[in-house]
């Protein structure tokens, strides 16, 4: 099983699929914790390419082809092998995050990212958690972290919105669970494993 968290920055995706692959370790599941950009060795060199320096520093079609390839990595070397092992893999950000970053806000780029993904990844998750919740929220939690990855986050906040927007829209189609982020860590890891025994 291949599940896939998605969400705008600091919506607190991290932290529930941190909460999710504990959960399903409990319940007898061999885990697979993972993240995009990065995952494998070479996909977390990609990452510092991409998530650090200047918000111009790539154009938005070298920023498709660079997280397309951390993808391509990370499915080799880590996502495939976990699954032929019949383990289940728990990503924090897969595609649907280079649909709508690069797909969405940088541009109406979208052709080239879903012809891409289709040659070189043609992969979806089996279920994706879409942790929505403002933008307004999720820039104050993320600015509040202070990293150097902050490339994206830069852009700031009408984007943001944006970016919210375009996830909900995505979230129509049937492999995605739309969870409330507002709350407690607590309270948004109760409704993940509610949506998640919902469908089991
Ligand atoms: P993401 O991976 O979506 O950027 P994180 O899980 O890293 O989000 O959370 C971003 C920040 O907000 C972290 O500092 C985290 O501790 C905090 N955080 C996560 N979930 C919540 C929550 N429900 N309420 C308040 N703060 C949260
Ligand atoms: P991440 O570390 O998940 O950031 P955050 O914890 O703030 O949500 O991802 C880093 C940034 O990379 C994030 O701003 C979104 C961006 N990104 C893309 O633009 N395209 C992609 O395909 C992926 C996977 C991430």
């Amino acid at each position: 099983m291949f599940i896939t968290f998605e969400g705008i920055d600091g919506s607190g995706k991290s932290t529930q699929a941190r909460r999710l692959a504990a959960y399903l370790r409990a319940q007898g599941r061999d885990v697979v914790l993972t993240r995009e950009p990065g995952g494998s060795p070479g996909a977390e060199e990609i990452r510092a390419l991409v998530l650090q320096g200047d918000p111009d520093r790539w154009s938005a079609d070298t920023e498709i082809l660079l997280f397309t390839a951390a993808r391509r990595d990370h499915l080799e070397k880590t996502i495939r092998p976990a699954l032929a092992a019949g383990k289940t893999v728990v990503c924090d950000r897969f595609a649907d995050s280079t649909r709508v970053y690069q797909g969405v806000t940088r541009g109406d780029l979208r052709a080239k990212v879903d012809a891409l993904h289709e040659t070189m990844i043609a992969i979806e998750p089996d279920l994706t958690f879409l942790i929505d919740i403002s933008a307004d929220t999720g820039l104050g939690r993320a600015k509040a972290r202070q990293t150097a990855e902050e490339r994206f986050e830069d852009f700031g906040l009408p984007m943001q919105r944006q970016m919210r927007s375009a996830f909900l829209d995505l979230a129509r189609q049937p492999r995605f669970a739309v969870i409330d982020g507002e709350g407690s860590p607590d309270d948004v890891a109760a409704r993940v494993v509610a949506a998640w025994q919902a469908r089991a």
